[in-house]
């Protein structure tokens, strides 16, 4: 399975590349997993299934936080610690983003504030 969508990954990740020669360089992204795969493959491993935290991984819950905040606190963890928290842990993750990109799991702040909205908040 997890082949299986590394080839079809590899194949878009082909046909976008392909794609490109000619046109102006425009600044849309285009990212390798969409938002639900990100957080299920990272995310989820501190933030819970859910959203909901976890306490041996000092990870907070994020399901009661509207999009504004997350995007405000996703901008904070990718750009550094810019932003007003202490992003301790994500310190950590800011050092290994180059990886996390290398491996494809980068996201849009909004889609992933979105997604995380959308899909756990619990009191919409
Ligand atoms: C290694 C464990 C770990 C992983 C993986 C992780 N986080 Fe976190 N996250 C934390 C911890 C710990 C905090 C609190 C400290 C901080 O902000 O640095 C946090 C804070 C946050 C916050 C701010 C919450 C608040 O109340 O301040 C958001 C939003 C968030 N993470 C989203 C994500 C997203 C989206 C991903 C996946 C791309 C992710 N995290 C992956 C551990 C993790």
């Amino acid at each position: 399975m997890k082949k299986l969508i590394l080839i079809v990954s590899s194949a878009v990740a082909l046909i976008a590349l392909s794609g490109c020669g000619d046109s102006p360089k425009s600044n849309t992204v285009t990212y390798k997993y969409t938002p639900a795969e990100v957080y299920k493959a990272t995310c989820s491993h501190c933030h819970g299934d859910k959203g909901e935290g976890k306490a041996e991984k000092k990870a907070p819950a994020i399901n009661k936080k509207i999009v504004q905040e997350l995007e405000l606190d996703l901008f904070d963890i990718k750009n550094g610690g810019l932003g007003q928290s202490t992003a301790t842990e994500h310190d950590v993750m800011e050092h290994n983003m180059q990886k996390l990109t290398e491996k494809g799991y980068d996201y849009d702040i909004k889609a992933m504030a979105n997604y995380i909205f959308n899909t756990f908040n619990i009191n919409k």
